[in-house]
């Protein structure tokens, strides 16, 4: 079954401001407790237990029932918080348990399983992730023995010696679960808090004649929670250099990081070039020699090598390779543009396909639509594929010519290297190699136009 884990996301966060619990609150787009969640998975951990409390009704609903969670009614500490827990470390008594904050976002796989090494290494009943830190307010101060250590005392029942110590801890810890479930029951919130600390458990273990460690990080990162939106800025500042740091290394251009924000999961290959405003989130992928900016959302979405995105919005499309699109264009969900097109300004494309090298220019709109290769759309053309009710597709075949402010009301098909009048809204199907034209002749009134507008270019003319 493997190691158990417990996270603690009781927590209000009252400084957050918000109706959910804060450990929902995001860091670059992503829940903090996924975060969280995320590293424990790449630590190899999956017997997961999640303390709920505050907004537990939103936390079950984010989780969506794909882990076990255990309801504290009362926050009472983070000792009474672990309490919860304890049917379900019954369940795995002959193991090691990882506890964590579910608030505190960058604690990694690496410190996970560094820790649990030396834990077991040490034969320790507990070992506590600890970290120096400059400014350590606020935080539990590690108190050093001879033998590991030997307790940790909270910033608001500690000394004032006590209080320059700054070696601090992180919030994570590995216990042996045996021996956690032995001196849980024995906590009591006799302190400056009145709390149940979970922290209480070493001196209660030392008491018993075990053996207490510390595994230091030199990445004090891994202790970083927020309380506040100030706090929770400063991670997400944080989170975003990281990353960019990173794709930095993989030899993708920056110019200006102004507005720039990458979600972790999105990939981007060495030599594409990301400009200023850019925000790119969930599982969206870069392919080299793209330029992507400024000014663009891409979510969910795939692009080809050397595609150039200016000024876009995509959400769940996918571009092939040698793509131009915008400036001002909105790729909504399902739409897919083939190698080589290009899509010009004030352009929405929905649930559709552009063929190859189809050129869709400008201010038109494309939804529920099947367009072949080498089509050219003129100015202000639209699908006209939603009559209130249903929603019907247009299909327009290769090298078909589309004539400015065409209306293509769906269903509706454009036959292989047909033509479409400028101005025509076409109503019925065109055959192949056909000129549909559906509009009115033009007529013409001789002298009709001097003789209205003659006052009116005299007074022009008077000026
Ligand atoms: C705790 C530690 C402190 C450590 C710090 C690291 C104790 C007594 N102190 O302090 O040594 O430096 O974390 O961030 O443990 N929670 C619950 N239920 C509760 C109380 C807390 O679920 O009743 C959860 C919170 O949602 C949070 C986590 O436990 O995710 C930590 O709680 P918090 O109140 O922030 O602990 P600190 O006082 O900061
Ligand atoms: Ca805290």
């Amino acid at each position: 079954m493997g190691d158990n884990v417990i996270i603690l996301a009781g927590g209000q966060g009252k400084r957050m401001k918000t109706d959910k619990p804060k450990v929902l609150c995001e860091v670059l787009g992503i829940p903090m407790l996924r975060w969280v969640i995320n590293s424990c998975e790449d630590a190899g951990l999956e017997n997961l237990c999640i303390v709920k409390g505050f907004g537990a009704e939103i936390l079950d609903e984010y989780l969506g029932g794909k882990y076990e969670t255990v309801m504290q009614h009362e926050r009472l500490g983070t000792g009474h918080a672990v309490m919860q827990a304890v049917d379900f470390l019954k369940k795995n008594e002959d193991s090691h348990t990882l506890i964590l904050c579910g608030d505190a976002p960058f604690i990694d796989d690496y410190t996970i399983k560094e820790a649990l090494e030396l834990h077991k290494s040490e034969g320790n009943a507990v070992t506590v992730v600890t970290t120096q830190l400059s400014n350590p307010a606020g935080y539990g101060r590690i108190i050093r023995s001879e033998n590991g250590i030997s307790g940790i005392v909270e910033q608001k029942d500690a000394t004032p010696e006590q209080l320059m110590i700054c070696e601090i801890n992180s919030g994570c810890y590995w216990f042996e679960t045996k021996a956690l479930l032995g001196v849980l029951s024995k906590l009591t919130p006799n302190n400056a808090q009145g709390e149940y600390y979970l922290t209480d458990c070493i001196s209660l273990l030392i008491d018993e004649g075990r053996r207490a460690g510390a595994y230091l990080s030199d990445n004090p990162i891994i202790a970083l929670g927020a309380n506040d939106r100030r706090g929770l800025l400063k991670l997400n500042e944080l989170a975003r250099i990281s990353v960019i740091d990173g794709h930095l290394d993989n030899g993708v251009e920056f110019t200006c990081l102004d507005g720039v924000i990458i979600s972790p999961e999105v990939e981007i290959e060495g030599g594409a070039t990301i400009l200023p405003g850019v925000i790119l989130r969930g599982k969206t992928k870069i392919a080299k020699g793209c330029v992507i900016g400024p000014n663009c959302i891409i979510e969910d979405t795939v692009v080809g090598e050397n595609s150039v995105l200016n000024n876009v919005q995509a959400y769940e499309a996918e571009v092939e390779k040698n793509v131009k699109i915008g400036p001002f264009v909105q790729l909504r969900p399902n739409s897919k543009v083939l190698e080589g097109a290009k899509i010009g300004d004030f352009v929405e494309i929905k649930n559709s396909v552009i063929g190859k090298g189809t050129a869709v220019s400008h201010l038109t709109y494309i939804g529920d639509s099947d367009v072949g290769a080498n089509v050219n759309f003129g100015c202000g053309v639209a699908t006209a594929n939603y009559d209130g009710e249903n929603k019907f597709r247009t299909v327009v075949e290769d090298h078909a010519f589309i004539g400015c402010n065409t209306n293509l009301v769906a269903p509706v098909k454009i036959g292989k290297s047909a033509y479409t009048a400028a101005g025509s809204t076409i109503t019925g199907d065109v055959p192949d190699g056909a000129l549909a034209i559906e509009r009115g002749k033009t007529s013409i009134k001789d002298n009709y136009a001097t003789k209205k507008l003659k006052k009116r270019i005299e007074k022009f003319e008077k000026k």
